[in-house]
Parts: C-alpha cells; structure tokens; sequence
C-alpha cells in the first residue's frame, strides 16, 4: 500500500513492485495526458513532478511516489496552452503535454534562467513534428504573459478542482519480483547481507531503461533505497565535499558553492541526459553502473574523489581511481552500498572537462575528458581521465607524467603517443578507435594551449 499526494489529493493504492509511475497514471488512475514516447527517458512525454521536480515517469517505480507529491499534466491550466498554439509549437500533440510541464516548471521556478538557457532546460523534451523554434517561442511567451504570481494561482486553482482519480482494478504490468523500502542505512545493509542477490535501486535510470519488456528485471528483488534519508544529502565539511549515496547530478548543479569549487560536477552534471535525468539520476548510481561512457566518473576521479562503501561487517574506503578493476568489474561486493562519495576541497589552477557526443544534450559520449591540475606545487599535480577510450573510464598516467615535466608540447601528436600507452579506444557503433584517438589527443592538445604556457 502506498500514500501519496496526486494534484493536490490523497491516494491510497496497492502498486505492484513492477509497476512504473507512468502506468500507474494511464491505466490505473486513467490521467492519460501523461504520454508513453520512447520508454528509454529520453522524449520526455511522460514528464510530471515529483516533489516539484519534473521527473520522466517511464523511469519511476509507482512505490517511489509513496509519501510524496506527484503533478500531472492534469493539474495545469489549459490557457497554458495558448501560446504553444500561436507559436506552432504542437502537430501530432504527442510531446505536447510533456513540452508544457517542463514549461511550467521554468515559470515557476524563474531563477533557472540565470543558470540555464531555455533550450537546455527543455533538452529532455523531443518533438517529432514541428522542430524546436516554434516550441521555444512558445515558451518564450508562455513566459512573458504569466506572471509567476498569476500561473501560481491558476495553477492552485486548478489543481483542486481537476477531475477526481477513480482508481481502476487492472494492473498494468505484472511482476514476480519483490521490493524492500528500508528506512535505515543498517536495515538496507541486513537486507543486502540477507539476499546478496537483490539489487539496490537509486533514481532507476539506469535500472528502468525499456522496463516494459524486461520481464526478467521484474522478477528480481530489489533494495529501494530512496527511503534511507541519511544518504540524500550532500555536505561541505572544512576539508571536503560529501556526496551521500542518493545525492543527485540535480542537487550539485544547484549549489553555488559546488559551481565555485568543483566546477566540472556541475559541468558534467549538466551534459548528463537532460534535466529529467539530472533530477533523477545518482552520482552513486553513476559509478555503479561502470559505464566506460559514464561522465560522472571521471569529473570525480579527477577530483581524487573516494568512495565509502559500507556492509554489515564495516566501512571501507577506496579511491574512485582504483574502483574499477575491468569492464563492468568493480571492488564492491553485492553486500556492500556507496554510502558518501568524498572530494578534498583544494585550489585548482587549471580545470575542463569535454564531453564529445552525436548532439549537444541527451548524447552517448564518443570521447569525453576531465583535467584538473592543483594549485599548489607538488610533484603529482595534474590528473588527467578519460572516459569511452577504455573498458572502463581510466587516468592516464603516462600523460600525466608528461605535463608533470613541462617539456614543451608543439603537437597533439606528442600527446596522442603518450595516450597510447593509457587508454585502448575500440571501433563501436558510435565511433571508430581512429576516431576517438584524434579526438581524445586534439581535445587535450587545445584545451591545454588555451590554459599552459609550455603548449603551443
Ligand atoms: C535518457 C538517459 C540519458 C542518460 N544520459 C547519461 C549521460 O549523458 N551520461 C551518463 O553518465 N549517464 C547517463 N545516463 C545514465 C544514468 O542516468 C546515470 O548512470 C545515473 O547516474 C544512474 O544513477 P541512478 O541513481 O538512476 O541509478 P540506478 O538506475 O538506480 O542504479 C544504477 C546502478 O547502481 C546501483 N546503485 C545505485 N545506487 C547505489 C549505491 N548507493 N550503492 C551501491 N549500488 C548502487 C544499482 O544497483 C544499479 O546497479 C542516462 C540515462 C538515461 C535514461
Ligand atoms: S516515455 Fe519517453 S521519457 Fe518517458
Ligand atoms: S507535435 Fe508531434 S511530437 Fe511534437
């Protein structure tokens, strides 16, 4: 049984462990202004709120809404629509009502625009038909003609008079397998040592992906872990920054002190899916996941971050950049949880991270790359990581070595011989190996002739 607050009324229901929010809404609830596009997280039909951040519902387990707040399409005043009508911004109306959330949302919470520009705030909302300069236009004066006071109070408004939910009696999807919500870090850990079999789940956006036809994820057990409140913060101590285990890429892009001290989380966070995602995903998650494309990675291993995993026997701490032991190999066992992801606060003097994909939001990295080297003077200085070149995302140390010695570097050449011996690119369907290492070469070579005198 879960409770829940559904555009501004109390739900009670039964969920099944498989059902996802998404059909938990359409089928059961009968709100089918929340649209099913790709199932994948990336069209952004399915987009409501979840405690006022827009979520893709298609990656929500429907247990998770259980004491919060959700918001559908269904809630939102229809004259919202209007300026998407003028400005072209709908065809077939598919994407339309997802368009329209994530509209709000950045009316509502106008402060985004300092940060963000509209286009990449709207990134994780696709469209078929019209192409995105009427929908922008839209929003553009979807932005202009409501004063956040005003959209507040229509939206109030109408949330308490849309339509009353009728609960149906068909579940939408049927599944053999259990969740666990633990409330505590030590009872997530029990279950973990009782069942080494079950799987800990953060956002789901990895483990949600295609949900619908991955009948054998659904007969799993599963440790949800979105209940274990202590995980969720993150926090600044005097010598570093503490990710919990449950803190997402959206609560670092959102703390100014993270955008001045460890500015390439929050560059990194940003080219992470779209903000549906960011809002979603865990840099936990991130680094469990072993993605060799993961960019979460290597902007943390960059930092020297280290990873606190905890078991029923204790804490163990590890550096980020011995975790990974080969593809998808990592030394963690089934019993253990990421608990805190901890950063040493430190001056850098040079710091960038490129993510090169197939378009500029919602992209796969081809090549992607974190530099930092620290301010003060020491014989170690520079870190330099590369993800998608390698089974796993991976320093190179032998390029490191080479800027730690300041010859002068006049060609990326010099640089791509050095990357040799670090990483090991493949041919893929997304890239060639000669691909990747030009690019992984050139990408150093000119980020570095912009920051260091001893490359030109
Ligand atoms: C549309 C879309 C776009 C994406 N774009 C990108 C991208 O651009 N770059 C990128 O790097 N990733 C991307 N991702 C992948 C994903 O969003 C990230 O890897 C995210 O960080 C996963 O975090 P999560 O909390 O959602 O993980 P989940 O799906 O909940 O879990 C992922 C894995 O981590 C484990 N896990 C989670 N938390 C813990 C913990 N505390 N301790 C131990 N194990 C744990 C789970 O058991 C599972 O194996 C994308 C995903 C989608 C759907
Ligand atoms: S259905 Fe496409 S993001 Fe959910
Ligand atoms: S109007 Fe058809 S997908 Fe956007």
């Amino acid at each position: 049984m879960i409770e829940f607050r559904l555009n501004g009324r109390p739900i009670r229901l039964d969920v099944d462990p498989a059902e996802r929010l998404l059909d938990l809404l359409r089928y059961r609830l009968d709100l089918t202004g929340t649209k099913e596009g790709c199932a994948e997280g990336e069209c952004g039909a399915c987009t409501v709120y979840l405690d006022d951040l827009p979520v893709d519902a298609c990656l929500v387990p429907a247990y998770q809404a259980h004491g919060r707040e959700v918001v559908t399409v269904e809630a939102s005043d229809r004259r919202q629509l209007e300026p998407f009508l003028r400005s072209g911004a709908t065809q077939c109306g598919a994407c339309t009502p997802g368009v329209v959330m994530t509209a709000a949302w950045i009316r509502d919470h106008p402060d985004l625009l300092e940060t963000h520009d509209l286009r990449e705030l709207m990134a994780g909302n696709l469209c078929r038909c019209t192409g995105y300069d009427g929908i922008i236009d839209g929003v553009e004066s979807a932005l202009t003609a409501h004063s956040v006071d005003n959209a507040d109070a229509a939206t109030e408004s109408n949330r308490s008079a849309s339509a009353p939910v009728k609960p149906t009696s068909a579940a939408a999807v049927s599944g053999g397998g259990a969740v666990h919500r633990p409330s505590s870090l030590s009872e997530a850990l029990e279950l973990l040592d009782a069942e080494p079999d079950a799987l800990p789940i953060a956002g789901g956006t990895d483990l949600l992906v295609h949900w619908p036809t991955r009948l054998d994820a659904h007969d799993r057990t599963y440790v949800d872990l979105t209940g274990v409140t202590s995980l969720r913060a993150h926090d600044w101590t005097p010598n570093a920054l503490v990710l919990g285990g449950l803190t997402t890429y959206w609560d670092v892009i959102r703390d100014t002190r993270a955008r001045a001290e460890f500015p390439l989380l929050v560059d990194a966070g940003r080219q992470v899916g779209a903000v549906q995602i960011q809002t979603r995903g865990t840099w936990a998650g991130n680094i469990v996941n072993a993605s060799p494309a993961a960019d979460g990675v290597p902007v943390l291993m960059a930092y020297d971050a280290v990873v606190d995993l905890a078991s029923t026997d204790g804490l163990e701490s590890i550096r980020l950049d011995e975790f990974f032991s080969g593809y998808k190999e990592m030394r963690m066992s089934n019993r253990q949880l990421i608990t805190a992801i901890r950063l040493p606060r430190r001056a850098y003097d040079v710091a960038w991270f490129d993510k090169v994909g197939s378009r500029a939001a919602q992209a796969i990295t081809k090549v992607g790359l974190a530099v930092t080297r620290r301010a003060e003077p020491a014989e170690d200085r520079w870190r330099v990581v590369a993800n998608s070149v390698a089974p796993t995302v991976r320093r190179c140390a032998t390029v490191e070595r080479l800027l730690g010695r300041r010859e002068a570097i006049g060609s990326p050449r010099v640089l791509a011989e050095a990357f040799a011996r670090d990483v090991a690119p493949i041919d893929d369907i997304r890239s060639t190996r000669a691909y990747r290492s030009t690019v992984l070469s050139r990408l150093l070579y000119f980020g570095l002739r912009k920051r260091v005198d001893f490359v030109t």
